[in-house]
């Protein structure tokens, strides 16, 4: 009667030491394939190449479905130099909140490496993630800076408020990884989406989303096997507030990273009712915002972050889909 017990104490010690080894081993292969593939912006894109320079009024800058305001009959009634500006205003405003975000993004990743212990895999890995995300910065600073326009990056306040966000991993680890996600899958999302709409591309934003993409499915790899492997070992307490704070971040991120430039809807004169109909109004826009948070909604499903009173958070933050065929019911 006592083996049982223990024989399956044995196994669960296993199984943990099984999926503990599996982590390290997945934590060991993104380090070695950063060091196998990876860009820097100053040695890999021809950026004084003729081919690569930015001219304001290129048809190529022109929006296309992807974003529904490239559909709306008041952009389409523009002068075609007036929507290639729009669409570069567009591009370089993503570039600049994603290179602020990321600049969040690498002092909370330094301080978490500050307090890893010797030996720690994560230490290596965290390291090269800062060091992509710095040749990321700068790539997009160079992007905004040749296209001459006075972009501007994250409204001011939401600027102030985001800097507790290097400060999180100090509360909870967890919690970071989730706000990492937040900001990368739907960056991620957009970008893939570009790249398949079947449009010619400007050769040089072809090039970075191409090196994002490729070093960003590294970053949301790591993340996801973080929060695989921790959330289910954390005390019921700790998950319920992390299940609770997770859609308040992820709604919240994911709008800051799809949300139109202010900047752009004045420099424009963009009426507020083609505002309203293309983003506000707008269901797609809304399905827009769920699937951008649609894997990590999966992901927050399958370690148990969802539960009827988080999953009521998820839909009080307009980022919960009925169809998510793994969350439960
Ligand atoms: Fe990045
Ligand atoms: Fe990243």
């Amino acid at each position: 009667m006592t083996s049982a017990p223990s024989s399956t104490a044995a196994r669960e010690r296993d199984e943990q030491v099984a999926s503990r080894s599996a982590y390290r081993a997945v934590i060991e292969r993104l380090s070695k394939a950063s060091v196998d593939k990876h860009w820097e912006p100053y040695r890999d894109i021809p950026w004084d190449d003729p081919e690569f320079q930015v001219d304001q009024t290129d048809p190529r800058w022109e929006l296309s479905g992807v974003d529904r305001l490239g559909g709306h009959p008041w952009y389409l009634s523009r002068s075609p130099e007036v929507r290639a500006r729009i669409g570069l205003w567009r591009v370089a405003t993503a570039m600049k909140i994603g290179l602020q975000f990321e600049n969040l993004l690498k002092r909370g990743l330094l301080n978490y490496a500050y307090r890893l212990p010797n030996g720690s895999p994560e230490f290596r890995y965290v390291y090269h993630e800062t060091t992509e995300e710095a040749h990321h910065g700068m790539m997009f600073q160079e992007f905004v800076n040749r296209t001459g326009l006075p972009v501007r990056g994250m409204p001011g306040p939401l600027s102030v408020v985001a800097q507790v966000a290097p400060w999180i991993p100090l509360i909870s680890t967890e919690l970071f990884f989730v706000f990492v996600l937040g900001g990368e899958d739907p960056i991620d999302h957009v970008q893939r989406r570009l790249l398949k709409d079947g449009r010619v591309h400007h050769p040089l934003e072809e090039t970075i989303m191409r090196i994002h993409i490729a070093e960003e499915a590294r970053h949301i790899s790591f993340a996801r096997h973080y929060l695989r492997n921790r959330v289910p070992r954390m005390p019921a307490y700790r998950r319920l507030l992390l299940g609770i704070a997770s859609p308040v971040i992820l709604g919240v991120m994911a709008r800051i990273m799809l949300a139109p430039p202010g900047p752009m809807i004045r420099r424009f004169d963009i009426p507020a009712n083609v505002v309203a109909e293309v983003y506000l109004r707008n269901p797609a826009a809304r399905q827009e915002i769920r699937d951008s948070v649609g894997k990590t909604r999966e992901l927050c499903a399958e370690i148990g972050l969802i539960n009827p009173l988080t999953r009521r958070i998820w839909q009080l933050m307009g980022i919960w889909e009925d169809a998510a065929p793994s969350a439960p019911r």
